[in-house]
């Protein structure tokens, strides 16, 4: 098995950088994963490393853990050599002393002697900080090391190391947003081949098979479980079983991840058959205006909660030329009665993960001391993003019209927002189901530009690829 690095210097600048925002401050634990099994153990899922583990050691490889000590500058990578069973039965790989050398770490003890330099270290009164655990063998081996209740592990927990690394992390190279663009190229070309097969009468894990095929034929895997679906109003459905209708609307949110780790993330909606329905066509465009505007936007300095609602505001303008929503837009807005339509938020931010460093947490990577989230209103809730853009972040934009009858018959019942809701005329859509359209940017000094290949998104590019 070949290991997917970057250069040795890639890594040992990152751990450089690191330990200079840092500052001398006791030792920071880096938790690699382990397999996972699906139904018994020697089935595995899929192998996923740590983001945070590949981007300072880059080894892609189950059971490792790493330590640096700030004060001395000692890097370890802990890890177990292979047995002759592991050999017979997956193939052999470096010894964990090359695999190191590989990423410009020199230090490497067995994995089992993570439990004693801890301990070691506690005893001698050294801090040691975490980062938060978001698997249950995390939590264990937390507990384990650290010898307390299941309870405490999330007292071990470091804002400070979550702050610096995020500050690093956010912040994509030249040579991350190149492995990016080769990401969102994949999952373009993963989006073509899923539009161009759409035709009435099949299902979706048809146009699903596609996603996975070009994913794969490209030395990628999905970044994310795939979302095609007719039914688009489901903000993250994943069932599959339903069937192309002529006049059915089909919503694509599918990415790749790349050999190195970097994920694209888009959407596209399309129709099932050959053409929009007029209904379908109004409503796109309402969407389309308002990512367009929300992309003209995106500069540094600017808060992204603002092109947010922003780009809210234009999409309540459209619905109330449709018909769907009255009154002032800005007033709509900041009643929150867009909410009827677009219940989520404008995008996030995008790296290794699809909803970027997500596990480290949200109100430190989209947001910051500056700008907290509003954790009580519905919408903005969910607005994974909001703080100030910096050149270097790499980012969503992707608005929709979600029509939810369940929440139609809530609202309606309780009589929610009727200054600007047409009830009338919104239940002549219960049945639209959901637009999103979705593409990638990165921030530059000046503005934005857009990640990958251009792929078609204007009603007329659409319609276009569809024959
Ligand atoms: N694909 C998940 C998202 O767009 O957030
Ligand atoms: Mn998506
Ligand atoms: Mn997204």
């Amino acid at each position: 098995m070949e290991l997917n690095l970057f250069d040795i210097q890639v890594y040992t600048d990152r751990r450089n950088t690191l330990k200079q925002n840092f500052g001398q401050d006791g030792i920071l634990l880096f938790l690699g994963n382990e397999d996972s099994s699906m139904n018994y153990k020697d089935n595995a899922y899929p192998f996923r490393q740590d983001s945070t583990f590949l981007y300072y050691f880059g080894l892609d490889v189950p059971t490792l853990a790493a330590v640096i000590d700030t004060q001395s500058g000692e890097e370890i990578i802990f890890g177990n050599e292979l047995t002759i069973d592991d050999i017979v039965w997956t193939g052999t790989l470096p010894t964990v002393s090359e695999m190191a050398g590989r990423v410009g770490v020199t230090a490497t003890k067995a994995y089992n002697q993570v439990a004693g330099y801890v301990q070691s270290a506690l005893a001698q009164g050294r801090t040691i900080h975490v980062l938060p655990p978001y698997r249950p063998e995390h939590q264990v081996k937390l507990s384990t090391w650290f010898n307390v209740g299941f309870a405490e592990v999330a007292e071990l927990v470091s804002v400070k190391f979550i702050k610096t690394v995020v500050a690093q992390r956010v912040i994509k190279s030249p040579l991350e947003v190149s492995e990016l663009e080769k990401a969102v190229n994949i999952s373009i070309d993963m989006q073509l081949a899923v539009t161009k097969h759409a035709r009435p009468g099949i299902k979706c894990y048809e146009l699903v098979a596609k996603a996975l095929e070009v994913a794969q034929a490209n030395n990628g895997r999905l970044g994310y479980p795939a979302i095609i679906t007719t039914k688009g109003q489901t903000l993250h459905t994943h069932y599959y079983g339903h069937e192309l209708h002529e006049g059915d609307m089909v919503l694509s949110d599918i990415g790749a991840e790349n050999a190195m780790y970097y994920g694209g993330d888009l959407t596209r909606t399309f129709p099932a058959g050959e053409r929009f329905t007029d209904r379908q066509k109004e409503l796109y465009q309402v969407v389309i205006n308002a990512m367009d505007h929300a992309i003209s936007l995106l500069k540094p300095g600017v808060r992204y909660k603002d092109i947010h609602l922003a780009s809210c505001e234009k999409l309540v303008e459209g619905l109330v030329d449709a018909g769907l929503m009255k009154g002032n837009p800005a007033e709509a807005v900041a009643a929150g009665a867009h909410t009827m339509f677009f219940q989520c938020g404008l995008g996030h931010m995008l790296g290794m993960d699809t909803h970027d460093m997500e596990n480290l947490g949200e109100k430190y990577v989209g947001y910051n001391d500056t700008l907290q989230k509003e954790t009580s209103l519905f919408g903005l809730k969910s607005l994974r993003l909001g703080r100030e853009l910096e050149a270097g972040f790499v980012l969503t934009i992707e608005p929709g019209i979600y029509i939810i009858p369940e929440l139609i018959d809530r609202w309606q019942a309780e009589k929610k927002y009727t200054d600007f809701i047409n009830y009338d005329v919104l239940n002549s859509y219960r049945n639209f189901g959901g637009i999103r359209v979705e593409d990638n940017f990165l921030i530059t000094d000046n503005g934005y530009q857009l990640l990958g290949k251009y792929l078609p998104k204007s009603l007329q590019e659409i319609e276009g690829l569809k024959g």
